[in-house]
């Protein structure tokens, strides 16, 4: 429709071996080079509560523990970014594949990261997956 504005958002983290290993910048610098915008960040630590909500799909999977255990272990950046359409499938495009040893050169994972657990970044896998990690951390923003 002429003169309306589409946006559409994401959830990013930076995980904790991306604070430990001054990653910040670089990471959220990459997406903000592709042109997104930063429309909310908060550095904290998760507790267990709140991760395993966030990672509740992954329940009874043989990694979940050291996931958890991994995610809570030091401060995180949650991010919500904005782009124009897609924006999740923006994020994982520029993060790379879920094993950093097969991520693609010029992706966060491929050039940053060689730990399938410890690979810098959390992005939305989904539309609806999106939203429902935007309510966990941003409620005012749901
Ligand atoms: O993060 P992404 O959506 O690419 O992958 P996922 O399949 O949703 O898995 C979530 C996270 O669990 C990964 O990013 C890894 O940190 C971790 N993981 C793991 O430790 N071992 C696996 N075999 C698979 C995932
Ligand atoms: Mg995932």
């Amino acid at each position: 429709m002429l003169g309306c504005i589409v946006v559409d958002r994401t959830l990013v983290i930076v995980k904790p071996d991306g604070v430990e290993r001054r990653l910040i910048g670089q990471i959220v610098g990459r997406l903000e080079a592709k042109g997104l915008r930063v429309v909310a960040a908060e550095l904290r630590t998760l507790d267990a509560a709140t991760a395993e909500v966030h990672y509740a799909e992954h329940v009874g999977r043989s990694y979940y523990d050291g996931l958890v255990s991994f995610i809570t272990r030091g401060p995180v950046l949650i991010v919500v970014v904005e782009g124009p359409a897609e924006t999740w499938k923006v994020v994982r495009t520029i993060v790379g594949a879920t094993n950093p040893l097969e991520a693609a050169p010029g992706t966060i994972r491929g050039d940053l990261a060689s730990d399938l657990r410890e690979n810098l970044v959390h992005g939305s896998d989904s539309a609806e997956s999106a939203q429902r990690e935007i309510a966990i951390f941003f409620p005012r923003l749901a």
